[in-house]
């Protein structure tokens, strides 16, 4: 077989290895369940993420026996429909459970809490940042304790944690009321600087149309992103995707003058304090460079999480970036002063590696308690729920992506970071009285 055989036989068996996953994955998408007497196709991901009485009980540190009545009296007033029914089980969807908690006015995040941003950066390329992000926001809107409003967005025109999520909602048909309306943050962010383009003309008629119904010029900046936002499988998760496009931002700040680069700071933290109105929580992902989109992403962020691969090459550019950190913030016009946290966490560790485990041990000496003690470790369920448009969260055995032993492997370990840092979000963002 000569080389160009080769490339062409390749090719063929990874678009067939492709076509099966498509293949698995819409065979696999739907589950047959019971509501009322009716037989419904429910898809998979609203089951994975349901919860049966007992769960939801223990979930919500409520007695069964209390729990179950409320249940009763929220399925007799219409609050909730029928649980899904599957043999013996009664299982509750995430859009059960949220209308359930607002029925029973339990707490919600912001009762106790400031609304946070926090920004997932690091200019290495490749060492789970995007993974790290949306991983995140799916934990955290799946945590009944937090009950907070998660919206994550994508400033990185070349990742695709946004879309994914999105592309993902959309396949398992949550439905939206917007979506006529296009706008990436990048649009958001550049939106009266681009008056005379497609993307500038859709925010300025979206902006228009908010002062024509009476609101000020900073309030309907603020209701477009608000309105740009898209859903997700969860109810308490939004996205605000990005795309390839976006990656003109590079181009146009770089002609910017000085006090049109204020202004333009200025303007992206005004919208994100106005999203912090209506969302509890917004997870900043940023791309590989150490450029405008990470520059915007740390200025409004009051929380800073660097992922760090622990791997000779990604360490040595990781310690690059952290030695800029400090200047880099001050010289942005926050000056670092919305932040108030920094923290670190070791991704995709592959702990048969002599080498990244050495290099572990070292970044825990240099860091201290500011990395977290718990790493991510490496295994296939990320690539697998990935490759469905859906993070580990998602998955359960029953979904055979990988084997059990990956899975498990992957979410205790995500798990034991999340306590991390759901801890470090009460201590350090607890309202003070
Ligand atoms: N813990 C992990 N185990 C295995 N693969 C992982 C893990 N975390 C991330 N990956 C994979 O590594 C690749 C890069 O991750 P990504 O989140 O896109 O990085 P970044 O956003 O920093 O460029 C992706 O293919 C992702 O699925
Ligand atoms: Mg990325």
């Amino acid at each position: 077989m000569d080389a160009l055989d080769v490339i062409e036989s390749s090719a063929n068996r990874l678009s067939m290895s492709q076509q099966n996953l498509k293949q698995f994955m819409s065979d696999h998408k739907k589950v047959k369940m019971f509501v009322g007497d009716e037989d419904l196709d429910i898809d998979r991901i609203h089951v994975n993420n349901a919860l049966n009485k007992s769960q939801l009980a223990r979930a919500l540190n409520m007695r069964q026996h209390t729990l179950n009545a409320k249940i009763d009296r929220a399925i007799s007033d219409n609050i909730i429909p029928q649980p899904l029914k599957q043999s013996i089980a009664h299982l509750f969807t995430r859009d059960h459970i949220n209308a359930l908690m607002e029925y029973m006015e339990l707490p919600t995040y912001r009762s106790n809490k400031d609304p946070i941003c926090i920004a997932v950066a690091n200019q290495k390329g490749g060492i789970a940042k995007s993974t790290t992000t949306v991983t995140l926001g799916v934990a955290m809107a799946l945590d009944l304790n937090l009950r907070a409003k998660i919206l994550l967005i994508d400033l990185d025109p070349q990742g695709s944690s946004g879309t994914n999520l999105y592309n993902h909602a959309a396949q398992a048909g949550s439905s939206s009321n917007n979506d006529d309306l296009f706008l990436t943050g990048v649009d958001l962010i550049l939106g009266e600087y681009e008056a005379n383009s497609q993307n500038g003309e859709e925010y300025a008629s979206a902006v228009n149309y908010f002062i024509s119904e009476g609101a000020t010029n900073l309030e309907a900046k603020i209701a477009t992103a608000l309105e740009a936002t898209k859903p997700t499988h969860l109810p308490n998760l939004d996205v605000l995707p990005a795309f390839p496009s976006d990656e003109r931002l590079t181009d146009i700040f770089g002609e910017m003058t000085l006090p049109q680069k204020e202004a333009l700071f200025k303007h992206f933290n005004d919208i994100i304090d106005g999203i912090k109105q209506h969302y509890d929580i917004v997870i900043i992902d940023t791309p590989p460079q150490d450029a405008a989109f990470t520059w915007l992403g740390l200025d409004v962020a009051n929380f800073i999480l660097t992922p760090i691969k622990p791997s000779p090459f990604d360490v040595a550019s990781s310690s690059n970036f952290l030695s800029n950190l400090r200047n880099r913030l001050e010289k942005l016009p926050s000056q670092g002063k919305n932040l108030r946290l920094w923290r670190s966490v070791i991704t995709n560790h592959d702990s048969s590696s002599d080498d990244e485990v050495r290099i572990k041990l070292g970044l825990h000496r240099s860091l201290g308690a500011n990395l977290y003690s718990s790493p991510i470790y490496k295994s296939v369920a990320f690539t697998a729920a990935s490759a469905l448009n859906r993070t580990i969260m998602d998955l359960k055995n029953a979904d055979k992506v990988c084997s059990s032993r990956q899975l498990s492997s992957a979410r205790d370990s995500f798990s034991a970071f999340y306590s991390q840092i759901s801890a470090d979000i009460e201590s350090h963002f607890s309202k003070i009285d």
